[in-house]
C-alpha cells in the first residue's frame, strides 16, 4: 500500500468493529438532544423524521428552547429537563445528541459516553488539544457508537469525487486551495450571539465553521496537516459587537506529511457578487484540477482536454448523517465521521487558529494529541 493510501486507510477504518455491538434492527432507539437551539432543533427534527427513533428527552438551559423543543417532539412525549446530566442519568435514554455551543462539547460527549449512550457531537467537538484529547481517549475506551457532526462526510456526490480522485482521475494530487467566505457576520443580537463572538467559547470562525471545509480537506488529502504558518484578525468588526475576541478574516498555509501544501483563507466581508464563489475546494492534480465543493468539474491541465464531471449532480438524501449514526448504531455500519475524523477537523481548526493567534509556524506534534 503506498503511504497516501495507507494513510486514508488509516484514517477511514475508524470503528469498523461496531457491527460487534449493532442493536438489533427491530428496536427503535431511545434518543435525547442537548441544547435545541438553531442546529439542535434542526437535529430534532431529522430524529423525529427517522422511523428506527423515538426522542424521550429534551435538554435545554432556555425554558423557551425547551418549550419550543417539547413541542415539536410531543408526538413522543419526550421529557423535559434544564439539566444534561440528568439527561445522561435516564436509562430510556440510548443515544444523545450535543449541539451547545461548542466549549461545552467535550465534556458533554465524554459523560455520555461513559454513561453507556451513543454520541452525536455536533461540530467542532472540542475546541482545545487537551479537550479533544480526552474526549478521543473516551471514544476509544467504549463499544458505543460516536459521531461528529461533520455531515459533508455524508454528501454523496464529494464522496464520490473523491473516490475518483483516489483512482488516479486528477493524477497526484499537488497543492490544495480552499476558502470559506462569508458575505457577512453572523447576526450580533441573533441567538448565539451570547456565545459566538466568544473565542473562549466558540473558538472562533475558523474553529466553529471552517472545521467542515478544513475536513474536506484533510478528507481528499488522506491525511492531516502537520504544520501550519498564517495570520488573521479583526479588520472590519472592531470590538463589534462589544467585547468581539474572534477574527473576522485570516489566513493560513498548512503543510501535510506528503508535502502537499494548502492554502486557505477566511472571511465574512465576501459580496456575493463576486465572481469567484465564497466557498470552494481546489484540488490541484498533475493531469488538472476540480472544485469539490462546486460540482466537481475536473479541468484538465492539457488545453485541448474538455472539462467533465468526476461525480454526477445528486438529489442528497434528506438527513443522511442522522441515518449515518442510526445505522451505526442498529447494523454496525462504520460512521463516516467517527472520532477520528471528528478529531482531526477539529485539531487541523485548532491547528490553524494557534498559527494565526502566535504569527509562528506551529506544528501539529505541539499539539500533543495522539491519533
Ligand atoms: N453541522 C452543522 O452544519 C452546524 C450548523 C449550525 C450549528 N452547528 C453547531 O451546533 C452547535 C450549536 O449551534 P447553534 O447555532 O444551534 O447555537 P444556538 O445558540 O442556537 O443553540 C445552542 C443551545 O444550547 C443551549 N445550551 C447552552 N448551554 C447549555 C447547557 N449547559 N445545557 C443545555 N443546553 C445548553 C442554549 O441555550 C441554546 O439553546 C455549535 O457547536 C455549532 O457549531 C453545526
Amino acid at each position: 500500500m503506498s503511504e497516501f493510501n495507507r494513510r486514508h486507510f488509516l484514517m477511514t477504518a475508524g470503528l469498523a468493529a461496531h457491527s460487534a455491538f449493532a442493536q438489533t434492527a427491530s428496536q427503535r432507539v431511545r434518543t435525547a438532544v442537548i441544547g435545541t437551539g438553531n442546529r439542535g432543533s434542526y437535529l430534532l427534527q431529522g430524529v423525529l423524521e427517522h422511523p428506527e427513533a423515538k426522542v424521550t428527552a429534551v435538554c435545554d438551559i432556555k425554558p423557551d428552547r425547551l418549550d419550543k423543543a417539547a413541542t415539536l417532539a410531543a408526538r413522543d412525549n419526550p421529557k423535559a429537563l434544564r439539566d444534561w446530566r440528568q439527561v445522561l442519568e435516564r436509562s430510556d435514554v440510548e443515544a444523545v445528541y450535543i449541539a451547545t455551543p461548542p466549549h461545552l462539547h467535550a465534556e458533554m460527549a465524554i459523560a455520555a459516553l461513559k454513561a453507556g449512550k451513543h454520541v452525536y457531537c455536533e461540530k467542532p467537538i472540542g475546541i482545545t488539544p487537551a479537550s479533544v484529547r480526552d474526549l478521543v481517549k473516551a471514544a476509544r475506551s467504549t463499544n458505543k457508537v460516536f459521531q461528529a457532526g461533520q455531515q459533508m462526510r455524508s454528501y454523496r456526490q464529494i464522496g464520490e469525487a473523491i473516490r475518483k480522485i483516489r483512482e488516479g482521475a486528477i493524477g497526484d494530487i499537488l497543492m490544495v486551495k480552499a476558502q470559506r467566505h462569508q458575505g457577512a457576520d453572523l447576526p450580533h443580537d441573533g441567538p448565539s450571539g451570547d456565545w459566538y463572538f466568544d473565542v473562549k467559547k466558540s473558538g472562533g470562525y475558523l474553529i466553529e465553521m471552517s472545521v467542515h471545509n478544513l475536513d474536506v480537506c484533510n478528507w481528499v488529502i488522506g491525511s492531516h496537516p502537520v504544520k501550519a504558518s498564517g495570520f488573521g484578525g479583526i479588520a472590519l468588526y472592531k470590538n463589534d459587537p462589544p467585547g468581539r475576541t474572534i477574527f473576522d478574516h485570516g489566513s493560513i498555509t498548512f503543510e501535510y506529511a506528503n508535502g502537499i501544501k494548502m492554502s486557505f483563507t477566511q472571511n465574512v466581508f465576501h459580496p456575493r457578487g463576486l465572481p469567484a464563489g465564497g466557498q470552494y475546494v481546489y484540488v490541484y492534480g498533475s493531469k488538472g484540477a476540480v472544485d469539490l465543493l462546486g460540482g466537481t468539474t475536473f479541468y484538465p491541465l492539457d488545453s485541448k482536454g474538455e472539462p467533465k464531471e468526476l461525480a454526477p449532480k445528486q438529489e442528497e438524501p434528506r438527513h443522511a448523517h442522522i441515518t449515518a449514526f442510526y445505522s451505526a448504531i442498529l447494523k454496525g455500519t462504520p460512521s463516516p465521521a467517527d472520532i477520528t475524523v471528528g478529531a482531526t477537523a477539529a485539531l487541523t481548526a485548532i491547528l490553524g487558529h494557534e498559527a494565526m493567534s502566535k504569527g509562528r509556524v506551529v506544528t501539529w506534534s505541539e499539539l500533543g494529541v495522539e491519533l
